[in-house]
């Protein structure tokens, strides 16, 4: 048996996007705008069953765990997560996708199970648009949390931004500025239309142009891409500490390179993050049996798709949800 995962394309298999919960407290306009509607699912992953999870996908030659939603953090045993994920043998990075809210509250708790990376949504740096986009007036409490978080640890920070017709310029000022002194990449998103956000979709879609002429007649230069680096172009200067970034997941250059696996909440393997077929492995889980976790996994690999099946010109994949990604 290899140690490594590999698919058909010769890709290796090293980075594990796990969501804890698909439930989310936020409403995001472009996201949940009414809410995450109904109960939160009782049926989530134990604890033990990520336990088996993860000690499967580590020895297949796992090195990063990213931890998402919904938000992650509604979980309580977020930070036991991470400690786990932390704990297995070959995992080098765990990672944290968050909206941040309470922040503050858990910082230490992440910290000290071993989180190295936190990816934070800020879509907008005026407190009042983001107390718009979000529902929450939360952006002085997030900023200065994230601040703490820069002077207490050594966890490396990147801002996500959704990319907005309204919003796209000041933002990248305000973008500009926060990251001039602070060792942070703020990247923009182009914005993914989704069954329940078509008509903002339409009314606010953006390409990341205006961002990369902005940045490149002000001096940016884009960073060689990592083989591994994921869909994220980062554009540095020597004035500033921090990183510009653009992610466009329509484009599918990345997927040339993909390194990555997703498993739902519930335990179901997606071979492509934006792919809604999928593999439950649960019984397995369920059982804690690592053997078969380990070779259901395996099995898998030669279904992979060479890449994302998103197209921005014909709408949409039907049911596209990002919750739960
Ligand atoms: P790192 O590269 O580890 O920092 O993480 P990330 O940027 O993948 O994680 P994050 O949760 O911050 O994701 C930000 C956005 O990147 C997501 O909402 C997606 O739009 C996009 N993204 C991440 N992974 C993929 C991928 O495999 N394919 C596509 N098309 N988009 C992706
Ligand atoms: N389009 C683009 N990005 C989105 N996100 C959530 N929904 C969308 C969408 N429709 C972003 C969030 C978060 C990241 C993980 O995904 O803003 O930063
Ligand atoms: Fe929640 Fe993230 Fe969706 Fe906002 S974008 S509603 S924080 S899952």
């Amino acid at each position: 048996s290899s140690p490594v995962l590999m698919d058909g394309f010769h890709r290796r298999l090293t980075y594990l996007r796990l969501s804890v919960t698909d439930f989310c407290n936020f409403r995001c306009e472009y996201c949940l705008p009414n809410g995450y509607q109904g109960k939160r699912p009782d049926n989530e992953l134990t604890l033990s069953e990520i336990d088996t999870l993860l000690s499967a996908f580590a020895a297949l030659g796992t090195q990063k765990v990213r931890l998402t939603g919904g938000e992650p953090s509604v979980r309580r045993d977020l930070a036991d997560i991470i400690a786990l994920a932390k704990q297995k043998s070959g995992v080098r990075t765990v990672a944290v996708s968050s909206n941040g809210y309470k922040l503050g509250k858990h910082l230490s708790a992440w910290h000290s199970a071993g989180l190295n990376q936190l990816n934070l949504s800020v879509d907008s740096f005026n407190r009042q648009v983001f107390h718009k986009m979000t529902g929450f007036d939360m952006l002085p409490t997030l900023l200065k949390d994230v601040d703490t978080l820069l002077e207490t640890t050594d966890i490396r920070v990147k801002m996500n931004g959704i990319l907005m017709a309204d919003t796209a310029y000041d933002n990248l000022l305000a973008a500009l500025e926060f990251v001039k002194q602070r060792p942070i990449t703020y990247r923009f998103i182009e914005f993914m239309q989704t069954s329940d956000n078509s008509d903002l979709f339409y009314a606010q879609n953006q390409t990341g142009r205006l961002i990369k002429t902005y940045l490149s007649e002000h001096g940016w230069q884009a960073k060689v891409r990592q083989s591994d680096g994921g869909p994220a172009i980062e554009y540095q200067h020597p004035d500033y500490v921090g990183s510009i970034g653009i992610i466009e997941p329509y484009a599918k250059d990345f997927c040339e390179s993909c390194n990555r696996l997703r498993v739902s909440s519930l335990g179901k393997v997606h071979l492509c993050l934006f792919d809604s077929e999928n593999y439950d492995i649960r019984p397995a889980l369920m059982a804690g049996d690592v053997a078969q976790t380990i070779s259901q996994i395996k099995a898998l690999m030669p279904k992979k798709p060479e890449h994302h099946y998103l197209d921005a010109h014909s709408g949409l994949m039907n049911n596209l949800s990002l919750v739960g990604g």
